[in-house]
């Protein structure tokens, strides 16, 4: 075994699955702001439809982020978009694609999402440096994803 895995001191299986299933949510999260910013239409379309594509943007390099240290664990990274939805609670749009919604969805996800990495957060800290700094910087990102759609909202709804 590498000494920066002997390193570690929690359960790696369990870490790894609990990577992976942050790697899924990151690969809907991105899908779901593609998808929310080409559909935007409306008030605070620009500001909204901007917000999704940066937030996307950032959604998929947490994936790359993800994906490279599970492989470092020796792990194997989810592949198989049919997995994914097992892995992560998805947030749905239904036939109601307003801003409004849109941005309140997003919002959700990306409080599950904070949530999540608050726990992995603690399941690494002190245990894998090396994981728990990587989760630290995504959760950061997290934080500011769900304050400007808040922000978003607040405007919408003035
Ligand atoms: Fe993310
Ligand atoms: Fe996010």
């Amino acid at each position: 075994m590498p000494v920066g895995t002997s390193i570690i001191k929690c359960n790696i299986e369990e870490l790894i699955v609990r990577l992976n299933a942050a790697l899924a949510s990151e690969y809907q999260a991105w899908s779901q702001y593609i998808i929310s910013a080409a559909l935007t239409r409306g008030v605070l379309a620009k500001e909204s439809a901007c917000a999704f594509l940066s937030h996307a943007d950032e959604e998929l390099e947490h994936a790359g982020i993800l994906v490279r240290r599970i492989i470092e664990l020796d792990g194997r990274p989810v592949t198989e978009p049919s997995t994914w939805s097992k892995l992560h609670e998805e947030q749905v749009f239904g036939n109601d694609t307003s801003v409004n919604t849109m941005v309140r969805l997003n919002t959700t996800g990306e409080g599950g999402a904070i949530k999540m990495y608050s726990d992995l957060f603690e399941f690494t800290d002190g245990k894998d440096v090396v994981t728990a700094s990587l989760i630290e910087e995504i959760l950061g990102d997290e934080v500011r994803h769900e304050r400007e759609l808040l922000i978003i909202l607040e405007n919408l709804e003035q």
